[in-house]
């Protein structure tokens, strides 16, 4: 029988070290919030939304500003080549959905939001449900829940000034650099003058399976038949603090307003599972549908109100993907309702004068 050689034998009496060494770091790197979930609990998320403002009970944590909105979807003959879904076989299903404004004020100035969010309740004659929420952004901030929380705890101000502090969002963006893209965007992007002319996109990838069981990475946009006009910035400075639904009232009265869901497909080595990159614009799409829109209602004891517009309530046909944003999104938003919904349960709603 071979004996070790001495050099065999001091690196084994080394390995016990290097684990124990290992285990230290990892439990450093733990405690310093750097591995793990454990800094973006559903709950932590929440808290800090609730922190960036006063509290408005009965409302909608993020998104708390909103008009309901009903019409239908009409799919074209090319969807049910893309994915089973019952959505994209009937020949129309209804859609109760919801515009929105980011943030948590649902008093807020409508000139103060330069996105907006557009969310679907689809609900086929087979009893199933798509529920879909997209904003007017192409891409989203980061690309983990880790770095939208910290974005948004960044943003939040120091109790010392009562202002952020600068160098809070300084060492957030050299730890998720992907943030200052979207930054960069925001602070160019032009504001469409109205909701009927905005463009939504659904910015996180989903799985779409045809009749063959194929499966396709997709992204979903909804694209308005209704031209783009830019915003006059020195109009917004004067606007009406509602002006976004009084023009949406004005539009549904001369006549419906629509929007064609186009599918993106992805090519392989797009990230699927990073909602803070867009895939180049060159990849094959395909119209799968149009959606319709008749009227609008105000949110207060309206029909949307109630509603989780959770992006993980899929139909057979369309399954999410591994993407750690959608994911937070949907047990983030299961928080967020819970609470509202508990504040209305108990009484302690007040809707105040919000529409
Ligand atoms: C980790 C990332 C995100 C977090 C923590 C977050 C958080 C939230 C919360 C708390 C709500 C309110 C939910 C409710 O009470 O029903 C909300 C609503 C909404 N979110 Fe997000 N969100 C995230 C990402 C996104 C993305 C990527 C999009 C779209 C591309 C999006 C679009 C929307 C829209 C449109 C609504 C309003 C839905 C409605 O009308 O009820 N969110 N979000």
């Amino acid at each position: 029988m071979p004996t070790p050689s001495p050099r065999r034998g001091s690196l084994l009496w080394l390995l016990p070290i290097a684990v124990i060494l290992a285990a230290l770091a990892l439990l450093f790197a733990w405690v310093g919030g750097w591995i793990g979930n454990r800094n973006v609990t559903p709950q932590a998320m929440i808290n800090t939304a609730e922190a960036a403002g006063p509290l408005h009970p009965g409302f909608r944590r993020a998104h708390s500003k909103g008009i309901c909105i009903i019409g239908t979807f009409a799919p074209t003959s090319a969807a049910a080549k893309l994915s089973t879904a019952r959505v994209f076989s009937q020949a129309s299903t209804p859609v109760l959905g919801r515009f929105s404004n980011p943030g948590s004020d649902p008093y807020s100035p409508d000139n103060k939001a330069a996105i907006r969010g557009m969310a679907l309740q689809l609900k086929t004659d087979d009893g199933q449900e798509w529920r879909v929420a997209m904003n007017s952004f192409p891409f989203f901030a980061s690309a983990t829940p880790e770095g939208f929380q910290a974005m948004n705890a960044a943003k939040l101000p120091d109790p010392a000034t009562g202002k952020p502090a600068p160098e809070k969002m300084k060492a957030v963006l050299a730890r998720y650099p992907e943030i200052a893209n979207f930054m960069a965007w925001a602070k160019s992007a032009p504001t469409p003058d109205s909701l009927a002319n905005t463009r939504f996109n659904g910015v996180n990838a989903f799985r779409l399976t045809d009749a063959q069981g194929t499966q396709r990475a997709v992204r979903w946009s909804m694209r308005p038949h209704t031209p783009f006009v830019a915003a006059d910035p020195e109009q917004l400075k004067t606007a009406d603090r509602d002006y976004l639904a009084a023009d949406l009232d004005r539009r549904l009265a001369a006549g419906p307003l629509q929007w064609d869901m186009v599918m993106q497909l992805a090519a392989p080595g797009d990230p699927i599972e990073d909602p803070s990159q867009a895939w180049p614009d060159t990849r094959p799409e395909t119209t799968v549908g149009t959606l319709t829109l008749v009227r609008a209602e105000p949110q207060i004891n309206g029909p949307c109100l109630d509603l989780n517009f959770d992006p993980l309530i899929l139909p057979k046909g369309i399954a999410g993907t591994d993407d750690p944003v959608l994911h937070a999104r949907s047990s983030v938003y299961s928080v967020s309702f819970n609470r509202r919904e508990q504040e209305i349960s108990q009484g302690k709603a007040n809707h105040g004068s919000a529409r």
